[in-house]
């Protein structure tokens, strides 16, 4: 799959046949998200992949949106290594950019991802800090849930030309 297939066809895939992901897969997928830019090539992430019944659980409880875990082969916890980036002021913005490389990755094996929201929701960072014993200076940004697609979804063509402005602030426009 070329990477404009894979750009506009990616989707949320949040059902999973109960086929494991490969080691070689789940390594692809890490390559690619460490593949991503970041601000002056900090690369301030680390990866937390989990692919224990029981933690797989425990994310579908302490979060609301992310009941499809439990049903998952893998999931991958990305998180942001304040020790690296001593500004902290764009690690929202690395992680994002590897999280992003990594949904693409995914899809183009022909498996499936979904994001999962963590950073800024305090209850959700606790429950990713308390089921991988992080330390202090370590930040959950999200999780990303991987496995075979059970589930098929359409291409999304989003592309809005109202929201695209030229050389100045063009206003809301109407349709
Ligand atoms: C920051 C962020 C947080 C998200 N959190 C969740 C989540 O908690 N649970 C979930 O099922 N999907 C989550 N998503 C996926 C979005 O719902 C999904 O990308 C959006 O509906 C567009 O659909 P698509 O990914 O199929 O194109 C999240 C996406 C982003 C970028």
């Amino acid at each position: 799959m070329d990477a404009m297939e894979a750009i506009f066809t990616r989707r949320s895939v949040r059902k999973y046949t109960e086929e494991p992901v490969s080691e070689k897969e789940v390594e692809t997928l890490l390559r690619a998200a460490m593949a991503a830019p970041s601000a002056r090539n900090w690369r301030p992430w680390h990866f937390a992949t989990i692919d224990e019944r029981a933690k797989l659980e425990e994310i579908a409880e302490f979060h609301q949106y992310g009941k499809m875990a439990k049903d998952a082969p893998l999931a991958i916890a990305v998180l942001a290594d304040e020790s690296i980036e001593p500004t902290k002021e764009y690690n929202l913005q690395n992680c994002s950019a590897a999280i992003e490389n990594m949904l693409l990755a995914a899809h183009a094996l022909g498996l499936g991802a979904v994001w999962l929201g963590i950073n800024p929701r305090e209850q959700r960072m606790e429950g990713v800090r308390t089921m991988l014993g992080l330390p202090e200076d370590i930040t959950p940004v999200a999780i990303v849930v991987v496995g075979r697609p059970a589930e098929k979804k359409e291409r999304a063509d989003r592309y809005d030309p109202k929201r695209v402005h030229r050389n100045k602030w063009e206003g809301r426009r109407e349709d």
